[in-house]
């Protein structure tokens, strides 16, 4: 199995860590901020090429106000504190959602980041906010309808590669695998149309719990799985023992 060229994670159980530890669930947000830092240096450094982190769903707007704000406040704080280490890491910041409905401070740190770091040719790194997989899709059936109706495209051009192109993640491949934390199975929304073959890698820790090495444990389980895309078995083998190829 060749090491993936994209992992996706759902970032789950921060509020729940938090509470068992008779904290706020905003506690649990302050140390996972500080695990998607660790996991994004240690991604970089070990050459992946693309990750995603599942931030912020269409969903989560439905959280308490303090909790929606602190997230947001969250994300203004790391976007300044970390913008050198994401130059000096060579990672290209991206997101994917509608960031239009994000606080305008939040909007305008996003673009300094894209600017700042759009020439970097190491890993890509996408932060998934005020996405949903539902509203992708739908997005994109708008854009295909509204070339159809132009005269741009006719009906026979609608493909599943077409429909690809037109999804938000565009720039990126399907995730090979997608991890998530705290012990729920399910994909709340994220990738609908790109995990159609991906893997999916589950563990009980919650995520300010998920260290460096839990993510290797995810990469080696990766390795030693058969994809087989609808076909016959083929024999699993490593071709390197190295866990990024
Ligand atoms: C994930 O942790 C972070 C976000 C969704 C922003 P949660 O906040 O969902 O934590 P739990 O799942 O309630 O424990
Ligand atoms: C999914 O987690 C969204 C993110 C991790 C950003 P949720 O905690 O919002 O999902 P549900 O509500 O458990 O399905
Ligand atoms: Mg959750």
């Amino acid at each position: 199995m060749n090491p993936p060229k994209h992992i996706a994670i759902i970032m789950d159980g921060n509020g729940r860590w938090a509470n068992a530890r008779k904290h706020n669930r905003v506690y649990g947000h302050i140390r996972g901020a500080k695990v998607a830092y660790n996991i994004i240096k240690h991604c970089a450094q070990s050459g992946i090429k693309n990750l995603t982190l599942f931030a912020f769903s269409t969903e989560n707007w439905q959280r308490p106000k303090n909790e929606v704000s602190l997230l947001m406040s969250l994300l203004i704080k790391h976007l300044k504190k970390e913008m050198k280490t994401l130059v000096d890491n060579n990672i290209k910041f991206n997101t994917i959602g509608d960031v239009s409905e994000l606080p305008p401070e939040v909007q305008e740190l996003i673009t300094d980041t894209k600017r700042n770091t759009q020439q970097l040719d190491g890993l890509n790194l996408t932060f998934a906010l005020n996405y949903g997989g539902q509203q992708d899709i739908l997005h994109a059936f708008k854009k295909i309808i509204a070339l159809k109706e132009e005269g741009k495209i006719s009906g026979d051009d609608i493909n599943q590669e077409l429909i690809s192109k037109y999804l938000q993640s565009a720039f990126l491949p399907n995730p090979d695998l997608i991890i998530r934390t705290s012990n729920e199975k399910r994909l709340s929304n994220f990738f609908l149309w790109q995990s159609a073959y991906s893997e999916f890698y589950f563990t009980e820790k919650c995520w300010p719990d998920f260290s460096t090495n839990d993510f290797d444990l995810a990469i080696a389980e990766y390795l030693g799985r058969n994809r087989r895309f609808g076909k016959v078995p083929s024999t699993p083998t490593r071709e390197s023992n190295n866990l990024y190829g």
